[in-house]
């Protein structure tokens, strides 16, 4: 395969839904198309409604398109089988949500685990020195044992962060990451993310009402009647 292979393409995809009664279908993506180098920051920006969250489910393999492609590493993820689509999810993608999802009842620490718990190197001590290391880089070093409950919101979405790519995923898809944060907070967490790209040359998918959390990444989509247009 040649160097220049995308990370992430989205292909002429369309998507609507079909409400329960009988009411005509909801049109959602349009031919929506979107290409993503590895090593990008790219903010997804658009109104409430407009399909966002539509798209990353897609590309999170979570839901399928009705019409065209999702390519990552150049595979379609609509064609993988249940258990290589599962495999692709847990190596290549990490996700971060509005709500961070917490357990309640596991630690800081266990919550951070929890992505590694299926897999061999669970036991592994290298993991758990790394979520140790990435808990402590995120500020939240002294916090480890503390139940999620404890945490203020900030803390508890940088917890789901580190979570989120503890497996070391290639690609981080964020649905309104700070959007239930105060600016304080959501300002570290985009501060995180950039270091991320950044440091960690993790690639970003970030959905955003903020204009303050876009301007922090490297590009700016927008998601506009079903289709992405450069900002
Ligand atoms: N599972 C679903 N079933 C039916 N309609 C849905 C479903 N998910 C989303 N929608 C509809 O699709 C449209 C886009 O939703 P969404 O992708 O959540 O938008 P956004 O994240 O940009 O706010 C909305 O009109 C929403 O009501
Ligand atoms: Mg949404």
């Amino acid at each position: 395969m040649s160097a220049a292979m995308p990370l992430l393409e989205i292909r002429r995809v369309t998507k609507s839904y079909r409400p329960p009664g009988g009411s005509p279908p909801i049109s959602v993506l349009r031919d929506a198309s979107l290409t993503v180098q590895a090593g990008e920051s790219v903010a997804i920006i658009g109104p409430s409604g407009s399909g966002k969250s539509t798209l990353l489910n897609l590309i999170g393999g979570l839901d399928q398109p009705d019409d065209g492609s999702v390519l990552l590493d150049g595979v379609s993820v609509s064609q993988l089988g249940e258990a290589a689509l599962a495999q692709m999810r847990r190596d290549r993608i990490g996700f971060v949500f509005q709500s961070h999802h917490l357990l309640p009842h596991c630690s800081v620490l266990e919550n951070v685990l929890v992505p590694v718990l299926a897999d061999h190197s669970s036991t592994d001590s290298a993991v758990e020195q790394r979520a140790r290391h990435l808990l402590e880089r995120v500020g939240l070093g002294d916090r480890i044992h503390q139940l999620p409950g404890r945490l203020s919101g900030g803390e508890r979405q940088r917890a789901a962060v580190v979570r989120a790519i503890i497996r070391r995923p290639a690609l981080l898809l964020a649905d309104e990451p700070t959007g239930a944060l105060d600016r304080a907070s959501a300002l570290e967490i985009g501060r995180l993310l950039a270091d991320l790209n950044g440091i960690d040359s993790v690639t970003l998918l970030v959905v955003t009402h903020s204009r303050e959390l876009a301007g922090q990444l490297g590009r700016i989509v927008e998601m506009r009647d079903g289709q992405l247009v450069e900002a």
